[in-house]
Parts: C-alpha cells; structure tokens; sequence
C-alpha cells in the first residue's frame, strides 16, 4: 500500500471552501429599521453596532455589520484615521469585485469613526469589543461602554482566548454580556464562536446567534474555556509547525504544503500564523500556556520574532516574506 492510500478520509480534514470577501454577507437581507433593539424584542438585526478598537478585527467586524445595513460606530483609540481607511478599502475591494449591494458612499454613510468609547451610541444594540489581547484592557474598555449603553444592549468580546467569565466580573450586568469569536478575515470567514460564559442568559445567547446568522454566517455555541475550540486546536498546530521550522524537520513553504496538500487546509499553519500576526499569536499562547499547561508554551522562535518586529502579513515579513 503507498503511503496515499493508507490515508483514511478521517485524516484528512474537511475541505473548507475558500469564500472570497463578502460572499458570506447577506447585504440583501436588510435589517429593519428599530433603532432601540433589545435581546428579548428583536433578534433578527442589531440596528445599531458599536465595535471597539479598529485594527484588523475591529475593522473586519465593522464591514461586516456595515454591509448587512446597521449603522455602525466604530471607537479607536489610537488610529481613527487608519481605522476608517481599512474599512473604506475593505468596502472598496467588495464593491470592485462586484459583491456589494450598494454604493460604498452610501455604505459608508452608516459609519462614524471615533477615538473615544462616550461616542457609542446609548441606542446602540450591540457592543462588540476589539482591542488588543489584554485582559486588564479589555475589562476596563468593557466596563466604560456599559457606562454609556442602555440596559437591553448586549456587549461582547471578540477575545481569541481569554476567559469570558473573568471579563464578566468587570460589569456590573453580566447576564448580557458573551464572546463573539469573529475570524480573520472578517468578511470572508464564515464563523463566529459564541461563547458563553458563567452568567451569559439563554436568551442573550440566542440574540447573538440569530444575529450572526443575519451576517450570513454560522456561529457555533461553545462554553467558556481557555482558547474556546478554535483557537485551542489552531494556535497548538502553528506552535508545532514553528518548532518543526525550529528543528529544521523542513522549510516554513513546504511545512504549510504538507497541511494544505496533504490535509486539505486552506491555508497552512505558518501562512495562518502570518495571517493572525505573530504577536496575537504569541499572547493567546502565553494564555493558553499559563492555563492548560506546557503543550502551549510558545517556541522561541515565535518570541524572536516578535523582538524583531517581523509579525506576519500586517508588517510585511513573519514566516513568509509578503514584501
Ligand atoms: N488577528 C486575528 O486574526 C484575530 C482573530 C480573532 C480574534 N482576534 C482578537 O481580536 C482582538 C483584536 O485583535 P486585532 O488583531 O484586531 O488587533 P490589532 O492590534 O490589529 O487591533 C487592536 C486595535 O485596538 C486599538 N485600541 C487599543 N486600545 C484601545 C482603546 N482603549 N479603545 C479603542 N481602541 C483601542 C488599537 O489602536 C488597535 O488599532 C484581540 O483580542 C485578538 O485576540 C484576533
């Protein structure tokens, strides 16, 4: 028997079809035209979003939100300016390849950008939270815009890792509050983990999944656990494929070959790793390796990388070289 034969279809992975940008967005399907949602009266369509930090997720999340017809503020603290550009061009790219239903300018008509979180909306429906992997960060973001919110609003974290019942305790209603796991792209991946921690209520649970369905994407329902099913099965393969670099076993392209030829992935663990930036990478594995043990403990090679500012796609150089 050669060694093709031997392979079970078990073993290899399931055939992901790769989606171009916009494909898994629904912009036909326009939400309707409340402006005070709350879990209990709507969930089909969150009027009104309010995503926080504009970097690539945060972005992302707001193009997304954008397209299915809700006006979206979008809070970034430290680059409104890029934070806007990258939903512009996101928008742009969609229109160019004629997946966007409406003019961009009338798109972008439906976002404000700001640098502060007392500009979300009291109205706003949804708060998604998108700033860097910090919990003492995100607790304290968190906490500020259910300051500003209205009670029947529902507020989450995009976090890749960290624990959704600790951020609770930053709030004062946590029953409200779960994790929405987008994936990088936003707009062309077709997941959402909703994660439910402790305190998250039943119906704000099913608020958030009918919503993810109005993005035309599909949200699987996970408790609240250390890297919740994704990340904890991704980021323990990229660590593996860089100690396998680190060893020499091959080279990062024919590492990524042997995962996307031989498994069927889409993209290999290395090119993935480059994709999410190494150090976001980095600090779901610190996470990780702090919670579930020595499995996760990240490569020096990842923590070389990171010193040396080569973190991935978004600085043009990680594993692969996009310059
Ligand atoms: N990169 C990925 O592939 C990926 C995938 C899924 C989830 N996530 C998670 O999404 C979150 C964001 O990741 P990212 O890759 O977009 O990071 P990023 O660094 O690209 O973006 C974070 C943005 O937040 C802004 N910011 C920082 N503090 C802020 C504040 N107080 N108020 C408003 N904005 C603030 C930063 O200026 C930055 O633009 C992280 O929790 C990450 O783990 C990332």
């Amino acid at each position: 028997m050669t060694p093709e034969e031997s392979v079970t279809p078990e073993e290899s992975v399931t055939p992901e079809e790769s989606v171009t940008p916009e494909e898994s967005v629904t912009p036909e399907e326009s939400v309707t035209p409340e402006e005070s949602v709350t879990p209990e009266n709507d969930a089909a369509a969150p009027t009104t979003v309010a995503v926080i930090g504009g970097g690539q997720m945060g972005s992302g999340i707001a193009q997304a939100f954008l397209t299915a017809g809700c006006a979206v503020t979008l809070v970034e603290s430290f680059a409104p300016d890029r934070a806007r550009e990258r939903v512009t061009a996101g928008l742009e790219g969609a229109a160019s390849r004629g997946k966007l239903a409406e003019e961009v300018s009338a798109v972008l008509a439906r976002l404000s950008v700001h640098a502060s979180v007392s500009a979300v909306p009291a109205g706003a429906a949804l708060v998604v939270e998108a700033v860097p992997e910090d919990a003492g960060l995100k607790a304290e973001v968190l906490r500020a815009a259910e300051g500003v919110v209205g009670r029947g609003a529902v507020l989450a974290t995009n976090t890749s890792s960290l624990s959704v019942t600790e951020l609770a305790a930053a709030l004062g209603e946590p029953r409200r509050f779960l994790g929405m796991h987008f994936f990088n792209p936003v707009p062309a991946s077709r997941l959402v983990e909703v994660v439910v921690a402790a305190e998250t209520a039943a119906d704000v649970v099913e608020t958030a999944r009918a919503w993810v369905d109005r993005l035309g994407k599909t949200g699987i329902v996970v408790t609240d656990s250390p890297g919740f099913a994704s990340s904890r099965l991704g980021v323990l393969l990229g660590l593996e494929a860089i100690r396998m670099l680190e060893e020499g076993v091959a080279d990062a392209a024919a590492i990524d070959t042997a995962m996307e030829l031989g498994y069927r992935h889409p993209m290999g663990p290395l090119r993935s790793t480059d994709l999410v930036g190494l150090d976001v990478r980095l600090a779901i594995a610190e996470y990780l390796h702090d919670t579930l043990g020595e499995r996760f403990s990240p490569p020096q090679l990842l923590r070389d990388k990171v010193a040396a500012g080569e973190l991935g796609r978004k600085t043009g150089r990680g594993f692969h070289d996009y310059r």
